[in-house]
């Protein structure tokens, strides 16, 4: 399998095995990659002929630099995982200098607001690494199709506000949330977990699991409140946010409108160590 530390190195293989129309599947990652993942890469494989994932810790996307220092990073790993499914699929694996040339930095965004949102309020600056890591990744690879899983929603949603706002040519393609067994969401952030941590954690997906039935019958704040609740009776777990938002504005929902689309988010920090879920609720 090839894997390239540099963008010129990526490039000039990419030149050479690009024919006219030849469609590029790009997977970006900060790697620890879990069945999530690996069911990006098989979504690129099945509509691309080239299949590239980047495997990149960026640390302008974190707000907290213990997170940034004990974020897990497992190339070798990575490698293996991806070898057992295709040993076709590039990997770029490329070094903080690579992508920044010097100016560790985010460009500020404008994201019509979505940016102000949940994920944006408890992160300052985020989004804004996210965006200026992804553009940069996408002048790099020029992929036609790029895979984002729906966990990070509102990454998604910003994702593709950036790629209208920039004009960046490309399809965005979401995915559905892998799930462990247990119903937890599959994340990277899992693996610091202890296997007893793990285990209670499946209280966050139950918990919106068990709201979105409530959603059916109840308005946003009351279901908002048994939430809050389920928490409160949980000491392990710091409940950082729960919304109910309009899946296209991100806005919270104040009125049920039928004619809209909502879902459920959470933030949750078990030990500090802090995960999010999302869920459809109609
Ligand atoms: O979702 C992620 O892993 C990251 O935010 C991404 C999209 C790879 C950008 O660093």
């Amino acid at each position: 399998m090839l894997i390239f530390n540099n963008k010129a190195d990526l490039n000039k293989h990419l030149e050479s095995i690009k024919a006219v129309n030849t469609a590029i599947g790009f997977v970006p990652t900060m790697g620890a990659l879990h069945q999530g993942h690996l069911s990006l890469l098989m979504k690129s494989l099945e509509n691309n002929s080239i299949t590239v994932i980047s495997i990149f810790v960026n640390p302008t996307q974190f707000n907290n630099p213990e997170d940034l220092q004990k974020y897990p990073r497992t190339l070798e790993n990575d490698v293996e995982k991806i070898e057992t499914i295709s040993n076709k699929i590039i990997v770029y694996a490329p070094t903080v200098d690579d992508i920044y040339e010097g100016n560790t930095k985010s460009q500020h965004y404008n994201f019509d607001g979505l940016e102000n949102q949940m994920e944006g309020k408890f992160r300052p600056g985020h989004f804004d690494g996210v965006g200026t890591v992804v553009k940069r990744l996408f002048e790099i690879v020029k992929p036609t199709n790029a895979y984002f899983g729906e966990k990070d929603f509102q990454q998604l949603q910003i994702v593709k506000k950036l790629v209208e706002k920039e004009k960046i040519p490309v399809n965005i393609v979401g995915c559905s949330i892998f799930r462990e067994k247990s119903g937890l969401a599959m994340s990277s952030r899992n693996e610091r977990l202890s296997t007893d941590e793990r285990e209670k954690a499946t209280i966050i997906y139950e918990t919106i699991s068990k709201a979105k039935v409530l959603f059916g019958t109840k308005s946003a704040k009351k279901v908002s409140e048994f939430v809050t609740k389920e928490f409160q009776n949980n000491k392990e777990f710091q409940l950082e946010y729960f919304e109910i938002a309009d899946e296209a504005t991100l806005l919270t929902c104040i009125r049920k409108n039928k004619n809209k689309k909502y879902r459920a988010f959470i933030a949750v920090f078990v030990n500090k160590i802090r995960l999010i879920d999302t869920i459809s609720l109609n």
